[in-house]
C-alpha cells in the first residue's frame, strides 16, 4: 500500500496509550486463557431483552394523551436536546439511590463516563495555557489520564495510603505547583471500589478531601461505577452526597449495573464559577464541549435506560441484587482460592506474596515478589496460559506498580478462579 507522508497528533505515540486497547483485546488474543485482566461486569446477568423492551415502557409512560403516532416515534429518531432527555430519572435514581439531591437542569448526559471524562478535560483545561495541571492517585483507571494525554494536559501523580489517597502528599504536590506557578484543578478519583486496587475510601477520608478541595480551589471527579456493587461493608455516602462546597463532580455509569453496549453515563455538575467577573454555570459549558462532540447522547437509548428506571421505581437496587450477590461470590472464590493455593517461599509476610480482601467492585491488588515486566506477562500468558494486568499499567510513574498485579474476577466462574490462580501460583512460584 502506497504511505502517505503525514504526521498526526504526536501525544498518541506515548506507549501509555496503548493500555486500554491491551485491556480490551488480550483476552482475544488469548482466548483458551484465563483472564483477570479485564473487568467486564458478568455477561450471565445482562437483561439485554428486558432493556429493549423497555424503550416501549417510555414511550407508554411518556404519553400524555391520545394514541401512539409515528410522530412520537419518529421525535424520538430525531436530533434532540444536548444534555438529554432523562435527566430527571436521572434525578430522582440519584435521590433515591444515592441521596444525592441535584436538580435535573444540573445533569449532562454522556455516551458512557468516558465520554464524560472527555467533556470535563476539554472544558475545564485549556493545555496551550499550559498553567492548570490535573492530579490522580497512582495507581489510577487509564481513562481518564489516557484523554488527559491526548488533550496535552498536565498531570501530577499522587501517592495513595490505606484505602485511598495520601492526602500529606496530596497537599505537598499541590503547594509544589503552586511555587511553580501553576494550578492544581482537578482531582481525579474513584471513591468507591477503586479500579485497580479495589479499595473503599473511608467517610473521614473523604471529608478531609472536601476541605482540601474548599482550601486549595480544586474540583474533585467523583467517577462511580462500581459504587452498586458493594459486598459486606457499610454504605459510605459517595463525595457528592458529603459535599457541603459544590466541588464534586459525579460521573455515574449504566455499564456495570445494566450492560456496557448501552454506552450511557452522566455528570452531575450543580456548580456556578465567576470566570473573568462573570457568573458562568458548569454544566452549560459541558453542553457546548458536547454539542462538538456527540451532539447528543442517543434518544433511543436514553429512552431504553429511561423506561428501565421508570419501571424499576427509579432504584438500581433491587435490580441488581442478584448480580451483586454473583459478583459477591466471585469476591469469595477468589480469597478463597489465593488463601489456599501454594506460593512455596513467597507466602506473605516474607515480602512476597499478598493481597487485600476487597469489599465490593471487580477488582483486587496483589504484591508480588519480583518486578513484573511486560515481557513477564507475555511469558506467563503464553506458557501458564493466564491473564493478570501489571499495576505498573496504571501508573505514570514508572517506579509505581511495579510489584503488584491488579486481580479482576467480576466475569468468571468460580471454577475458573480456581484454575486461573493454580496457573499464577505456579507461574509466580517459577519466577521467584
Ligand atoms: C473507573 C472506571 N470509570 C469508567 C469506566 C468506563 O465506563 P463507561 O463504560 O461508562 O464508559 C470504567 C470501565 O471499566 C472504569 O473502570
Amino acid at each position: 500500500m502506497k504511505e502517505i507522508n503525514f504526521t498526526i497528533n504526536n501525544r498518541l505515540f506515548d506507549s501509555y496509550l496503548e493500555r486500554m486497547n491491551f485491556l480490551n483485546e488480550i483476552s482475544i488474543d488469548y482466548p483458551e486463557a484465563i483472564s483477570f485482566g479485564s473487568g467486564r461486569p458478568p455477561e450471565a446477568f445482562f437483561n439485554v431483552r428486558d432493556v429493549i423492551s423497555c424503550f416501549q415502557t417510555f414511550v407508554d409512560r411518556s404519553r400524555t394523551d391520545g394514541e401512539i403516532s409515528d410522530a412520537t416515534y419518529n421525535a424520538l429518531g430525531q436530533y434532540n436536546k444536548t444534555k438529554g432527555i432523562i435527566n430527571e430519572d436521572i434525578a430522582r435514581l440519584l435521590e433515591t439511590d444515592e441521596g444525592i439531591r441535584v436538580q435535573p437542569e444540573d445533569i449532562i448526559m454522556t455516551d458512557g463516563a468516558q465520554e464524560a471524562m472527555a467533556i470535563i478535560i476539554d472544558t475545564l483545561f485549556d493545555a496551550t495555557a499550559g498553567d492548570g495541571v490535573l492530579l490522580v492517585s497512582e495507581p489510577s483507571y487509564i481513562g481518564f489520564v489516557g484523554y488527559a494525554k491526548i488533550a496535552g494536559i498536565a498531570i501530577a501523580a499522587v501517592d495513595r495510603k490505606g484505602d485511598g489517597i495520601c492526602l500529606d502528599h496530596l497537599e505537598q504536590t499541590i503547594l509544589r505547583l503552586q511555587k511553580e506557578g501553576k494550578h492544581a484543578r482537578v482531582l481525579y478519583e474513584v471513591p468507591d471500589f477503586h479500579n485497580p486496587t479495589g479499595a473503599y475510601m473511608p467517610l473521614e477520608e473523604r471529608k478531609q478531601l472536601l476541605e482540601l478541595a474548599e482550601k486549595y480551589n480544586f474540583l474533585i471527579v467523583e467517577d462511580n461505577p462500581y459504587g452498586y456493587f458493594r459486598y459486606d461493608s457499610e454504605k459510605i455516602p459517595t463525595l457528592k452526597a458529603l459535599d457541603p462546597y459544590r466541588r464534586v463532580l459525579h460521573i455515574g455509569s449504566f455499564s456495570k449495573t445494566l450492560f456496557p453496549a448501552v454506552r450511557m453515563g452522566y455528570i452531575v455538575a450543580d456548580q456556578v464559577f465567576t470566570t473573568n467577573n462573570k457568573p458562568i454555570k458548569l454544566v452549560e459549558e459541558f453542553k457546548k464541549t458536547k454539542s462538538f462532540i456527540t451532539v447528543n447522547t442517543s434518544t433511543l437509548l436514553q429512552a431504553m435506560v429511561g423506561g428501565f428506571l421508570r419501571r424499576q421505581n427509579h432504584s438500581l437496587i433491587a435490580s441488581n441484587t442478584d448480580k451483586i450477590e454473583a459478583c459477591r461470590r466471585k469476591r469469595d472464590a477468589m480469597i478463597e482460592a489465593l488463601t489456599s493455593a501454594s506460593w512455596g517461599g513467597t507466602a506473605a509476610g516474607t515480602g512476597g506474596v499478598k493481597w487485600n480482601k476487597p469489599s465490593g467492585g471487580f477488582f483486587l491488588s496483589m504484591d508480588v515478589p519480583f518486578e513484573m515486566t511486560d515481557q513477564l506477562l507475555k511469558e506467563c500468558v503464553e506458557k501458564y496460559s493466564v491473564i493478570f494486568c501489571p499495576m505498573s499499567f496504571f501508573c505514570l510513574d514508572s517506579t509505581r506498580g511495579t510489584r503488584q498485579i491488579r486481580l479482576a474476577f467480576s466475569n468468571m466462574t468460580g471454577e475458573k478462579i480456581q484454575q486461573g490462580v493454580q496457573r499464577l501460583s505456579a507461574f509466580i512460584k517459577a519466577k521467584s
